[in-house]
């Protein structure tokens, strides 16, 4: 047993139907966990849920919603026996230049992104700390990008949600210390991964003449990453398992680039 392992350990998965969250789910899973997956997609995420095996379930979680996450925390906890690591993962991506900002995507990006993780804290925080329904402490591991730490045109506000969660991730973990909640709180940057989220920016940023065609553009960010590759689904994965693990015992506060050096 390394000390990756996760065996006995329970895990909350947001935005686990597909995807970044859908990797991190089964990854959390294959090292020992017990996993929920939460989406707004039922079906698909009942079915990420099955494929994972019968330790695993499946709990309906919009993020913006302060009182389904409530919920939804509190069927982890009935149906898992505990809550050891919560993943902030659900996100959105709406591309647009500035000048033609429409404020109702804008907002909708702001209140999964930011105020979804900002919720998701709250309620991991409520039921970790001692005394809380699960109370043996644990992790948070949020999901920012490396949007956070470079200026790539078209995703102005997303990017600015992305920074957004790096300060909350920061700031949390702040709190959690001086509490005593025994939670640690890190984030990672993820690069560009091609799931449906960057499949499609590829596709709008050559759409908006910001470059000549979605090849163009993903051939820009490669020869931006030292590493010289997109990224993949378990490079994501491995960097959550690893910070959600007791080898990062110590690591705390922290935002984890797993991005090639694209970011640095
Ligand atoms: N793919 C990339 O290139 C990339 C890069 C950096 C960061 N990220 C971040 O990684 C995370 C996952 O991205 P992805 O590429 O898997 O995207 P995706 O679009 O493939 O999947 C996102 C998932 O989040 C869910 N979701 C959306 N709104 C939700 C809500 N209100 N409540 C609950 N679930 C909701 C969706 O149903 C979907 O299952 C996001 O936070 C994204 O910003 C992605």
């Amino acid at each position: 047993m390394t000390s990756l392992d996760l065996t006995g350990r329970r895990a909350l998965v947001t935005g686990a139907a597909q995807g970044l969250g859908e990797g991190m789910a089964s990854a959390l899973a294959a090292a020992g966990a017990k996993v929920a997956v939460a989406d707004v997609q039922d079906d698909l995420g009942a079915k990420v849920a099955a494929s994972l095996g019968r330790d695993h379930t499946f709990v309906h979680l919009d993020v913006t919603d302060d009182g389904a996450w409530a919920t939804a925390v509190e069927q982890t906890v009935s149906r898992l026996g505990g809550l050891d690591i919560l993943v902030n993962n659900a996100g959105v991506e709406i591309t647009s230049l500035i000048i033609d900002l429409d404020a109702a995507q804008a907002s909708t990006q702001l209140q999964v992104n930011l105020l979804g993780t900002a919720l998701g804290i709250k309620h991991g925080f409520r039921a970790m700390r001692p005394g809380g329904p699960a109370g043996a402490g644990g992790v948070i591991v949020n999901v920012a990008s490396v949007a956070a730490t470079i200026a790539f045109p078209g995703i102005a506000v997303y990017s600015a949600t992305k920074s957004g969660v790096d300060r909350l991730t920061r700031v949390a973990a702040m709190e959690s210390g001086r509490l005593g909640y025994g939670v640690r709180v890190n984030c990672i940057y993820p690069g560009l991964v091609p799931t449906a989220m960057g499949a499609g920016l590829a596709a709008d940023v050559a759409r908006l003449g910001l470059f000549g065609s979605p090849e163009e553009a993903v051939s820009a960010v490669v020869g931006l990453t030292p590493s010289g590759r997109l990224g993949e689904v378990s490079d994501m994965s491995d960097a959550v398992v690893f910070l959600a693990s007791d080898a990062a015992r110590f690591v705390n506060g922290a935002g984890l680039p797993v991005d090639g050096g694209m970011g640095m």
